[in-house]
């Protein structure tokens, strides 16, 4: 490890912050079914998260670097926070999901709500769920979606199940979402959906232009601005335009920087008039919003450890700068630009058989998308991870294309399945 990223951060602050394998070592609760730090590392201390990982559980050796966890896992602050919780777990408690809101609205200055009334920020397990409450509850046979192509598949699928006229608008040349023909793609959306960074490109849109968007958009039409990678990149973000009571709702995930994919914890922020037209997508999506107090009281003691994100985006930048350097001098094309723990990559045959090809030197990387179809994506994992992918990438670029051919694909549950379950599947 690198040893500049302890500037400023104390040795006991520093492994507090890595989080799982340290913590092994010091929860007695934890430490009979912690996984070994090894194991950690290579799939996140949550364990088994999608279908690629169980494939790969088949052999312990793989590297998964396909879906943009963190291999760091949960903060150990996290983990002592589920400790402590977990037993009292035996009661529906509103007051571990409410102190949670109260502290994400401190920490973003957004108004606190009055008793009784609905506030600016809303707590749910992970935020592909408040996502499509998002975007259901703003379009619809005659409310189109305009999204950005490449960007995460949610966005159509949401367009899809209800209906909804899709307009997907090209990236610009520097891969942001191009504001000016996204507004002149129809003349009254439902929404526009903003990936930023965007995944898979890993690319920003600049705030600027956001702030541009929803100066010139129609009325009655709303920017859904998704910050899942947001706290890996340094540019700013949107959540002050919801305290300004804008037409914008944005959503933070705690599976990305913060290592929490399984544990579950996200949030909506919106004025209260748009969070509460949640609730017109269906009765089912009430339920959504139901966290147990563990995932709760992970999420607070996450934001209120104050080292941690500086810390995880010094390590992600630093592994991601030096994976891009070595690709650079063995001339492979990487998509330029990326602010995220993921990049893209020429492979320059389809996608698809390159991963297969990759799975074979045990290393999962991440889908394609129809736009950029010889482009993989892949998600920045610990730097012994990224040596063993260098290795196999070379291997890989250098075998003739088509001489590996995909095998059976997995099917998947269409249900409640995010995106990031859908990937090329590489039996
Ligand atoms: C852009 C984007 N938004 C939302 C999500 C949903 O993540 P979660 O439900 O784990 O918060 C993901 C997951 O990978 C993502 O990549």
């Amino acid at each position: 490890m690198n040893s500049d990223l302890k500037n400023g951060v104390s040795r006991r602050n520093f492994m507090r912050i890595l989080g799982a394998a340290s913590a092994a070592t010091t929860l007695p609760a934890f430490a009979s079914q912690a996984p070994a730090a090894g194991a950690a590392s290579r799939r996140g201390a949550g364990g088994m998260s999608d279908m690629g990982d169980m494939r790969a559980m088949r052999n312990p050796d793989t590297v998964i670097i396909s879906s943009n966890e963190n291999p760091l896992g949960p903060a150990k602050s996290a983990l002592d926070a589920i400790c402590t919780t977990a037993a009292l777990g035996g009661r529906y408690h509103q007051e571990q999901s409410m102190e949670t809101i109260k502290a994400f609205n401190q920490i973003f200055a957004l108004p606190m709500p009055a008793m009784g009334k609905p506030g600016y920020s809303a707590l749910f397990p992970g935020s592909g769920g408040p996502l499509d409450l998002a975007l259901m509850s703003n379009i619809g046979p005659d409310k189109p979606l305009v999204y950005g192509d490449p960007s995460y598949e949610q966005g159509f699928r949401a367009a899809d199940a209800m209906k909804a006229p899709k307009f997907p608008v090209p990236l610009t040349k520097t891969y942001a979402h191009d504001v000016k023909a996204m507004l002149a793609a129809h003349p009254s959306p439902g929404a526009y959906y903003i990936v930023n960074p965007n995944n898979p490109t890993g690319t920003m849109t600049p705030k600027a232009d956001i702030e541009w968007l929803l100066a010139n958009k129609p009325a009655g039409s709303v920017i859904i601005v998704d910050e899942a990678y947001h706290h890996f990149s340094n540019d700013e973000s949107c959540i002050d335009l919801v305290a300004k009571d804008k037409d914008i709702i944005v959503l933070r995930t705690f599976s990305k920087i913060y290592g929490m994919a399984g544990i579950r914890a996200g949030f909506a922020v919106a004025r209260p008039d748009l969070l509460q037209k949640f609730q017109t997508v269906s009765p089912a999506g009430r339920s959504l919003a139901s966290i147990s107090i563990t995932s709760a009281a992970a999420a607070r003691a996450s934001l209120q450890d104050k080292d941690l994100v500086p810390l995880r985006r010094k390590i992600n930048a630093d592994i991601r700068s030096e994976t891009l350097e070595f690709l650079a001098k063995k001339n492979y094309t990487v998509l330029p630009g990326s602010q995220a723990n993921f990049f893209m990559v020429d492979v320059k045959r389809p996608g698809r058989d390159f991963g297969a090809a990759m799975m074979k030197e045990n290393i999962a990387i991440g889908r394609s998308w129809p736009a950029m179809p010889n482009y993989v994506r892949v998600t920045v994992g610990t730097k012994d991870e990224m040596t063993k992918f260098q290795t196999a990438f070379v291997k890989c670029m250098d075998q003739t294309p088509g001489v590996v051919s995909a095998g059976a694909e997995l099917h998947l549950p269409e249900y409640n399945a995010p995106s990031e379950l859908y990937r090329g599947m590489y039996a």
